[in-house]
């Protein structure tokens, strides 16, 4: 059951060929797929070859292979994590009760609604980043932004499976609906913010994969526990590859951080940026912008629908299943900390209607774990400075903090505060445009652009030389 069907013209390993019928669906979308990648995939390149890793079994460990390819060759498929036998739904009203082989009606729109949302950030992210190849800092760069990208629409490809096969003629518009919005447009922008923010240069790429690309992680960890056992089977073989996405992040990051102290401690005056890198404090400015855009993905602290959700069984905490004893989630009390009068006071919340908040703050504790990582690092390069994450109330646009400024260290600012202290704690354009500035390409193998270190180790153990795209 693992292994999966190559032959088929759609690779999958849901039993495609007996189900004529979805079959013929879902061949019918892939040349609208590949259309839409031809003109919002990767600009340039895409008859290069790449060394890229395609996955070949949803067994944990040797589920991939990889082998130069070129982008549009690429095999995206349907793959779900195997079913786990005598599953039961984790968490809510129904606990403990068999899950869901079919949708229920009564959860039909709510179901579709999560499945479009989830999907709709797949084709957005390859569309934020379709520039970002002409301007690679190396080869192995490049390499991983195309495999991000190919595995972001393989994650369209797992979402439009389930839109297909169960929710009929309107999961079929869905689908359909997924290839027609576009990142940044103003008439037909994609569902979340986020998704619609510029991706312009590879600082960005790389807050991009720590932190957005974490929520997804956390979005899809929820989405492994409900109860609708294809949503949660699709989820998590989704989580093992997104977590080369996040690694593509944290190293990134950590590079640009590592070169940054490099250069700092090369110029007289202490200036990365008149060694011509990115200096420290420009790289905290883009932490603080992208954790908080990617923390309001989360939806608002207090909400009934994410009370639904989880008494419904759609969706689960982190690890509802197997770090949870108590999965009623009923007469617990989440102690918030709100804006009272322009002062902090808490009040508390049934759990229920918190669970964006719980989510929210095992997403923010996963991201501490890193920053303490890069920290270490920048330690032992023995600078004077320390990277942390803002506030989860600073610079927020969605939830019950959206309507008040906030320092990075949440405590609540008058306007004029803000507005005097904004250009040290966020981008601005002259920060924009100076990265900007940096991003030449380099792609001679091995060799790295000045502003960002070598990485510690390649791809797939191949060495640094490596010719990851063949150019
Ligand atoms: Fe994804
Ligand atoms: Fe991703």
């Amino acid at each position: 059951m693992a292994s999966i069907d190559y032959q088929s013209l759609i690779p999958n390993n849901v039993d495609l060929d007996n189900d004529r019928r979805l079959q013929r669906a879902l061949e019918k979308w892939q040349p609208a797929f590949l259309d839409w990648w031809k003109d919002m995939g990767p600009e340039g390149y895409q008859a290069k070859d790449v060394y890229l890793r395609t996955a070949v079994s949803t067994e944990p460990g040797g589920w991939a292979v990889f082998d130069h390819v070129k982008m549009p060759d690429y095999r995206w498929g349907i793959f779900l994590a195997d079913r786990e036998k005598d599953r039961v739904i984790p968490g809510g009203d129904h606990a403990g009760k068999p899950v869901w082989q079919e949708v229920p009606g009564e959860h039909r729109n709510a179901l579709r609604r999560i499945i479009v949302t989830q999907g709709d950030t797949e084709p957005a992210s390859v569309e934020q980043q379709r520039l970002l190849a002409k301007t690679a800092p190396s080869l192995m760069d490049m390499r991983n932004l195309f495999q991000v990208n190919v595995e972001e629409g393989r994650h369209l490809w797992a979402m439009v499976y389930l839109l297909h096969a169960y929710f009929g003629r309107d999961g079929r518009d869905d689908a359909e609906e997924l290839l027609a919005r576009r990142s940044g447009d103003e008439d037909k922008p994609r569902i979340l913010d986020a998704f619609n923010q510029p991706c312009s240069d590879w600082l960005t790429f790389f807050c991009f994969t720590m932190f957005t690309d974490r929520d997804g992680k956390y979005q899809l960890g929820a989405l492994a526990e409900s109860a609708f056992d294809p949503l949660s089977r699709t989820c998590r073989f989704m989580l093992t590859e997104e977590a080369h996405h996040l690694s593509v992040g944290e190293s990134g990051i950590e590079r640009v951080l590592r070169r940054a102290a490099e250069l700092t401690k090369l110029d007289p005056n202490g200036d990365a940026r008149n060694q011509g890198g990115i200096d420290l404090q420009t790289v905290q400015k883009w932490i603080n912008y992208w954790f908080s855009y990617s923390i309001d993905l989360f939806g608002s602290e207090i909400s009934s629908n994410s009370a639904d959700y989880f008494s419904s069984g759609l969706k689960g905490r982190w690890r509802e299943a197997a770090d949870h004893s108590e999965h009623s989630a009923m007469n617990q009390f989440y102690q918030m900390p709100v804006v009272q009068n322009g002062k902090m006071g808490v009040e508390d919340i049934p759990l229920r209607n918190a669970m964006n908040e719980v989510l929210r703050q095992d997403y923010i504790a996963d991201c501490q774990r890193v920053v303490k990582r890069w920290n270490r690092m920048l330690k032992k390069q023995d600078v004077d400075f320390q990277v942390s994450l803002p506030h989860n109330r600073f610079f927020r646009r969605q939830g019950i903090y959206a309507g008040q400024e906030f320092n990075p260290q949440g405590e609540p600012i008058s306007d004029d505060e803000w507005n005097a202290k904004k250009n040290e704690w966020l981008p601005t354009d002259e920060d924009r445009a100076y990265v900007k500035s940096l991003m030449v390409p380099v792609t001679e193998p091995g060799k790295m652009a000045h502003w960002i270190a070598a990485p510690l180790r390649g791809i797939n153990r191949q060495g640094p030389d490596f010719e990851y795209v063949r150019l």
